[in-house]
């Protein structure tokens, strides 16, 4: 919390994207019993992984067990997690006519299990910094449009262009429930909020500027006040200083650029923290070359303050734990010898 405020610390603090997952034996025990779904709206056990992430790694945060899809699921598209081809929308926005018939809800209300477990994260664990999140639209519309995952965004991108309106107005409708979402988080006791607009860095600067950025915007001046904000994307190297602008007391970078010299060489980024940004495949590697990347991050930007260790993206299943927990204790050592 002191890093957000850009306050001196003793180290920069380290938390771990998707540090509650399928890597661990103790989430696998679980999800054999529970669908991902049914696990996420169980408030009791999402606390519980949260708590089991915190305790097993000793990292410096939680970041709330949840997903950025839920909202979907609220809104009735017919949300589904397909083994082994990750999630599914049965009834995908394709149309103007789509885009009209969407209805406002109220997040606290339809996704209460979120708020619910972020209170019980908080009960077990009232001194540990707890991270709430939301997906940002242009992520979520991708989902909602492509109906699941998707390479090269082709039908997001083409219902962007042919239909222009409709498509701000997709923007527009999830920005304004990602505000209401995300202040409920914070009510509820999230310390901290975070942004995943984890596929954004698939659009030109044009495009971005356009159709992305005054939507995002909109979040981020939505939940001023709130609660310091991080706002995250991959293969964002050629957009980061818009990024900044819509918002975002902290920008989360991948391994594809290096963080001190994209820090240095973006004015945008100069009175902004960062947070990043090891490669997650290089947690795979022997725990001599994972320190040796940890040590050469920290000192790119030793004494710098606004910085916060972190993967790039998330810890993918089948990362050894024995690797991850190594590099945590790594950064909480550094500067201590
Ligand atoms: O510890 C944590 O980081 C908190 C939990 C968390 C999950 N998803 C749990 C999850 C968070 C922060 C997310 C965010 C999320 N979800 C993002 C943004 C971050 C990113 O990865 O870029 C995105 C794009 C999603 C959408 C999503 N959820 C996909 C594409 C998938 C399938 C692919 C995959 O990795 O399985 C999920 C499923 C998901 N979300 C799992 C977990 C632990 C795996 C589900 C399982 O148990 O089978």
């Amino acid at each position: 919390m002191r890093t957000l405020r850009h306050d001196s610390t003793e180290r920069p603090p380290v938390w771990l994207l998707r540090q509650a997952g399928r890597y661990m034996p103790e989430y696998r025990a679980i999800r054999e019993k529970v669908s991902f779904l049914e696990l996420c709206r169980n408030s009791q056990l999402s606390a519980e992984v949260t708590v089991m992430a915190v305790d097993q790694l000793g990292v410096d945060a939680g970041i709330i067990f949840a997903d950025i899809l839920l909202p979907l699921d609220a809104m009735g598209v017919g949300l589904r997690f397909a083994a082994g081809d990750g999630p599914v929308i049965d009834r995908p926005v394709r149309l103007t006519s789509d885009v009209d018939s969407l209805q406002l809800f109220d997040p606290a209300e339809k996704i209460s299990y979120v708020l619910e477990a972020i209170k019980q994260f908080k009960k077990a664990k009232p001194s540990c910094p707890l991270i709430g999140f939301a997906g940002a639209p242009f992520t979520l519309a991708s989902y909602l449009i492509e109906g699941g995952s998707s390479r090269n965004f082709e039908k997001t991108k083409l219902f962007m262009h042919r239909e222009s309106a409709s498509f701000h107005k997709l923007m527009a409708y999830l920005a304004q429930i990602t505000v209401a979402y995300l202040r409920a988080q914070h009510s509820a006791g999230a310390d901290c909020l975070m942004l995943f607009d984890s596929w954004v860095g698939s659009l030109c600067r044009e495009d971005y500027e356009e159709f992305v950025l005054p939507h995002s915007k909109t979040i981020f001046d939505g939940i001023k006040g709130a609660a310091p904000a991080i706002h995250f994307g991959t293969n964002t190297g050629g957009i980061i200083d818009l990024m900044a602008t819509a918002g975002g007391d902290v920008l989360g970078l991948d391994w594809r650029v290096s963080l001190a010299q994209t820090w240095q060489s973006v004015p945008a980024l100069h009175d902004r923290g960062l947070q990043g940004n090891l490669d997650p495949t290089l947690l795979f590697a022997d725990i001599k070359l994972i320190e040796k990347r940890a040590q050469a991050l920290l000192d790119s930007v030793a004494g710098k303050r606004g910085y916060i260790f972190n993967l790039g993206h998330g810890i993918l299943p089948g990362t050894p734990v024995d690797n991850v927990k190594a590099l945590v204790q790594f950064v909480q050592q550094y500067g201590n010898n």
